[in-house]
């Protein structure tokens, strides 16, 4: 099974000791078969809200000789999710990093919220790679209190993605533009930048008030590295 260049940056963005790593919005679950493999020490959760995609899933993985222990599959809507806590044990955290890609911008930030919400006394680190209005979803994000750990801008397919992996227990600021993820020495970021002022350019002449202030943010970034 190759991944794809996104799913693959993503896997590789997995850094630190984590107890139960939830490949959300799983779909085909490509991510978490990879993760199973790369990750022998965290359980693997597979989660998507529709049932023929998980019991597909889950009839597959049962027929791979993975023990049961390190996986499991949820049918389940990620706003609803409640983590589970360790038994048995107490003043122990268990550490989860939930990994939700592929859906836009506007849904991925609700998602972020509710899990958040009801989940208050878990420390969570999440790693998303949403489709689209990524200036939204970073100014969401921040608002909720979490704090960077990284980000990398993705290129696949033509199109361009950014992975960003925070954390409750983060304290890094989370700019609203990306920061660390730019290296415009690239010729692939300078286009990835171009798009971005294009877009705001377009959305600042339909008259889009908000535009002006995003737009002056990305062309600081290109002055930045004149
Ligand atoms: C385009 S796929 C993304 C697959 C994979 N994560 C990727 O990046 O390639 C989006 C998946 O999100 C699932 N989904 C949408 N809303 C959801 C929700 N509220 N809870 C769980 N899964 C959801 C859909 O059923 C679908 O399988």
């Amino acid at each position: 099974m190759g991944l794809s260049t996104r799913l693959n940056s993503i896997l590789k963005m997995i850094d630190g000791q984590y107890d139960h790593i939830w490949d959300c919005c799983c779909d085909h679950g490509y991510l978490g078969q990879a993760i199973l493999q790369a990750k022998p020490e965290a359980k693997v959760h597979f989660l998507d809200v529709v049932e023929s995609i998980t019991s597909k899933l889950e009839k597959h993985l049962a027929s791979n000789n993975y023990s049961t222990e390190r996986w499991q599959v949820h049918c389940e809507d990620l706003q609803r999710l409640r983590l589970p806590h360790p038994e048995n044990v107490t003043n122990i955290q268990h550490r989860h990093l939930l990994i939700i890609a592929g859906v836009g911008g506007d849904l991925t930030l609700d998602m972020v919220q509710a899990v958040l919400q009801n989940n208050l006394d878990c420390h969570i680190d999440f790693l998303i790679c949403p489709v689209r209005q990524l200036h939204k979803v970073r100014s969401g994000v921040k608002a909720l209190g979490l704090g960077l750990v990284n980000e990398k801008i993705v290129k696949d397919g033509g199109r361009y993605y950014e992975a960003i992996h925070l954390s409750t227990l983060s304290e890094d600021d989370i700019p609203v533009v990306g920061g660390s993820m730019w290296d415009l020495a690239k010729g692939d970021h300078q286009e990835y930048l171009r798009q971005n002022i294009s877009h705001y350019q377009r959305m600042q002449a339909q008259g889009n008030e908000n535009a002006r202030n995003i737009l002056a943010e990305y062309m600081s970034l290109q002055e930045l590295s004149a």
